[in-house]
């Protein structure tokens, strides 16, 4: 009697244990993905242990009902990291394919660890509920998995800083809830897809620093939210799209350090845009005569390019110029007086054909 009491509490405790803590599964697929990764400073890994993945695991989160591990964040740059350890973290090792048998992930983040290299598993494009994969700031090989457009609810695709190649998957413009898309600092070639203004949730992209060639799709005005447009450091070609001026949100358009042809878009000049860099490249004709009270511009850097003509005298209608930069063009005239450009200095209108007046020699 005794006995099989005591046999009947064992089990009980065993099936409770088991209600309570993450299922073997998720447990062995966390394990695995460990076992890929080595990082020798920190010791974070030496926190999973015991058989409840869900507790205390560092950087593992779970599902509150059903209790599948749903979150796995890990940073390098964790500030929690560097107040228990006073140092950034550093790893090796490779993202292992196990991690796809935690099917209930939402989020991943293995971020700025400087040494994870290998390939992004490809079949992390069928984890159903991922909505955010930030694998920023590592040695990541390989391409974007073709059919990411799979994972219809990513809001989040951060891969920038690391060595991806390949070009953009024709699949990511399905993805209609992404919001934040950085593919920064790559090795990433070929065009944007020409079906990209699909992204209709998009609110900043980022792909400067990588090879894109081809020119700027027009469909990207039809990105409503769109505030950040960096493209910035690629082989781009092609005019720049008027359309872009009159985009309802876009604040920071960075186009700089391309091959870009063709006119300055006067839609730009007066538009919500604030951060405009063109620098770099290859821009002819005059700046359009079209500033007004709403050009309001942190920056406005046009230089290095082949704009000629003067500079226009409706620029000093503008309501705001923090930074303006048209050195190394064809400009020519006297330089329009007016508030916004009381305090520029003479290096913003440096190496030019003849412009004159303050702050450069009088005319
Ligand atoms: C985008 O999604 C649609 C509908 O799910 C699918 O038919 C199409 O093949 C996808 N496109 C790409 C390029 O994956
Ligand atoms: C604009 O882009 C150029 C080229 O990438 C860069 O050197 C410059 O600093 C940028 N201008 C500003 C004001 O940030």
């Amino acid at each position: 009697m005794k006995r099989s009491s005591s046999i009947i509490s064992v089990l009980l405790f065993a099936v409770i244990s088991t209600v309570n803590s993450c299922p073997p599964s998720d447990r062995a697929a966390l394990l695995a993905f460990k076992a890929a990764l080595h990082e020798p400073y920190l010791g974070i890994f030496e926190s999973w242990t015991g058989t409840d993945c869900c507790h205390n695991w560092y950087g593992v989160s779970c599902d509150t009902e059903s209790k599948r591990v749903a979150e796995i964040n890990l940073r390098g740059e964790s500030k929690d990291l560097f107040e228990r350890a006073g140092r950034y973290g550093f790893m090796t090792g490779y993202i292992s394919s196990e991690i796809c048998k935690l099917t209930r992930l939402s989020s991943i983040t293995v971020s700025d660890w400087e040494g994870i290299s290998g390939e992004i598993p490809k079949c992390i494009a069928s984890l159903p509920f991922l909505s955010i994969l930030d694998l920023n700031g590592n040695k990541i090989t390989g391409e974007i998995p073709a059919d990411i457009g799979k994972l219809q609810r990513l809001t989040v695709l951060n891969v920038a800083d690391n060595q991806i190649s390949g070009s953009i998957p024709a699949s990511l413009t399905n993805l209609s809830d992404l919001m934040h898309l950085d593919l920064r600092n790559n090795k990433i070639s070929g065009p944007i897809p020409i079906t990209f203004g699909r992204l209709r949730m998009l609110s900043r992209a980022l792909l400067s620093g990588n090879s894109i060639t081809g020119p700027i799709p027009a469909s990207v005005c039809l990105i409503y939210r769109l505030a950040d447009l960096d493209l910035s450091l690629n082989q781009i070609t092609g005019e720049i799209p008027s359309c872009l001026g009159k985009m309802a949100v876009l604040a920071t358009l960075n186009l700089d350090c391309n091959k870009i042809t063709g006119g300055l878009p006067s839609t730009l000049l007066n538009s919500a845009v604030g951060n405009l860099n063109l620098s770099r490249n290859a821009l002819q004709g005059k700046i359009p005569d079209d500033f007004g009270p709403r050009s309001y511009f942190t920056v406005l850097d046009l230089s290095h390019n082949f704009l000629k003509g003067p500079i226009p005298k409706s620029l000093s209608s503008a309501s705001y110029i923090g930074h303006l930069d048209v050195s190394f063009n064809h400009l020519c005239g006297r330089i329009p007086a007016g508030a916004p450009f009381d305090h520029l200095e003479a290096s913003s209108f440096m190496y030019n054909d003849c412009l004159c007046g303050k702050p450069l020699r009088a005319c």
